[in-house]
């Protein structure tokens, strides 16, 4: 086939229309069609393939139901980029393929689930001289930017010390790594690569140093069966006696986003804030209402992200079939789970700089914190669902400086994601801009690295020595 070119920008192949290709990078992309095109896509299933064949006028000839009909020598390179979304034990193969064929290739994280396959994925991309751009979307977040740019800077004089905590919210934890996707190692990957890579990949970017030597920690210590309440069923609406007092129960979360909504109780907007109460306090009131004024129905239907995880049909009736059918409807105790609910690895970097990473899935809020103490000054992060903050801390006076501050978003990653596809495409345009990517396949590389041994550490109850790794 004849390769496809885009007079503005770049034209783009999508190898997996999920939750990540079509609904986080694809929308990123239909809002800037000038940028990138997509011209063909490769995702089995059809109604997924369809909407963003639809999105993007693709022809049926370039519709593929896997990536194995899309890579391959006789369609051939159709477009500068593969975007490569797959689930995670499938990154690998056609992530390799698209390198061969002379793609550049933007590969979601974990980069591989071995670190063999994450070495010849490296290996690959430097062979072909072509970008592998693996998406470690938090680097391109403002908040860590300007922790980075306020670490070159020299404002806290010499980094000594981290501690970062990726807090998983007690609703999000179980949508993602009991219920859902994540929840099996065997079958996605450690909890450590599939959550908290970005987080290691952060400590690495920040410190500018190898790490030495890592230890890990980590168990699954609640949501297992022993843990089960009496009486509780199978599934949620299987009439679950505990309901009302369960933080899991799966209705509230994906039919309402009562959790989510309770955010934006924490907003400095007013009306933000008024709306909150009335949806999680006067449903009934507003039920009626919407007769009267037909978007409020909208209001009180959840259709954003987790609900569109569990079922391309949001309707209600659509939602109740995907609880009462999917992995997503379980008792939080009754899920076949093996990934620790909580984590912590401690580093020790070539650079002498120590870190500490704390990962749990029982939090009351959603994200990261982080402190970064230097020698002349402290800096401390809050990058969460309810809002960001950056504080400084000047060692000599005693008044914090606010450096950057934001409300709630319900973007996903802040403007990680969309920073990202901003930088990946302006590298292909431009041969300068690739010099200013800020994450490389090997650098990408190492702080995988430090995952694996993380997790090697925790199985083990070793520390490991970082040089036998490489
Ligand atoms: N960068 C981030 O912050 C971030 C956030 C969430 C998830 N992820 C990662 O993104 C990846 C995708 O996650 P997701 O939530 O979008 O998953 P998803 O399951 O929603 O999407 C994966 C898609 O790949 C499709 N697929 C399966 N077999 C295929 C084949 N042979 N050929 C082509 N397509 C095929 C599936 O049908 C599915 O639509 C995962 O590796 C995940 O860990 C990254």
């Amino acid at each position: 086939m004849k390769k496809n070119t885009n007079k503005s920008g770049i034209t783009a192949v999508l190898v997996g229309a999920g939750a990540r290709g079509k609904d986080a990078y694809g929308k990123w992309a239909l809002k800037n069609k000038d940028k990138i095109r997509f011209v063909a896509v490769a995702e089995p299933i059809q109604e997924r393939r369809e909407i963003f064949a639809n999105e993007w006028n693709i022809p049926i000839e370039y519709q593929f139901s896997t990536w194995v009909k899309l890579l391959n020598d006789k369609v051939g390179t159709i477009a500068d980029a593969c975007l490569v979304c797959t689930q995670d034990q499938m990154h690998t193969a056609p992530a390799l393929k698209a390198l061969e064929l002379g793609y550049h290739v933007l590969l979601e994280k974990p980069m591989a689930t071995s670190e063999e396959n994450c070495k010849k994925l490296v290996q690959k991309s430097e062979e072909m001289n072509k970008q592998l751009r693996i998406c470690h979307v938090a680097r391109y977040t403002t908040l860590f930017s300007k922790i980075k740019e306020a670490i070159k800077d020299g404002l806290i004089g010499q980094i000594i010390n981290i501690e970062h905590s990726e807090n998983v919210a007690y609703w999000h934890f179980p949508h993602g790594y009991v219920r859902g996707t994540w929840r099996r190692a065997s079958e996605s990957s450690p909890v450590i690569l599939a959550k908290t890579c970005h987080d290691l990949d952060l400590l690495y970017w920040l410190v500018e140093s190898k790490s030495k030597f890592v230890h890990s920690f980590g168990e699954l210590t609640h949501y297992k069966p022993e843990n089960t309440p009496k009486g509780a069923p199978d599934r949620c609406i299987e009439g679950c006696p505990i309901a009302e007092d369960c933080p899991w129960y799966s209705p509230r979360l994906y039919l309402h986003g009562k959790p989510i909504i309770r955010i934006m109780k924490r907003s400095k907007k007013r009306r933000l804030r008024f709306f909150a109460e009335l949806l999680l306090n006067h449903r009934t009131f507003l039920k009626y209402l919407s007769y009267l004024v037909k978007p409020l129905k909208k209001l009180l239907e959840w259709k954003r992200w987790p609900a569109t995880v569990i079922t391309e049909d949001l309707s209600y009736e659509g939602k109740m079939k995907a609880l009462k059918e999917g992995p997503w409807g379980r008792c939080v105790y009754k899920c076949d789970n093996d990934v620790p609910d909580h984590q912590i690895v401690s580093i020790q970097f070539e650079n002498g700089v120590t870190a500490s990473m704390t990962m749990h899935g029982h939090s009351f809020l959603d994200g990261r914190w982080i402190r970064i103490s230097g020698s002349k000054g402290t800096l401390m992060g809050k990058f969460t669902y309810g809002g960001e903050k950056l504080v400084y801390h000047d060692h000599r006076y005693v008044k914090d400086k606010v450096l950057w501050e934001m409300d709630i978003t319900f973007e996903a990653h802040s403007d990680g994601d969309a920073g990202l596809m901003e930088s990946f495409v302006s590298s292909l345009l431009n041969e300068d801009k690739q010099k200013e990517a800020l994450t490389s396949a090997r650098e990408s590389l190492e702080s995988h690295i430090m995952g694996f041994a993380a997790e090697k550490s925790r199985l083990e109850k070793i520390v490991v020595n970082m040089d036998d790794m490489r």
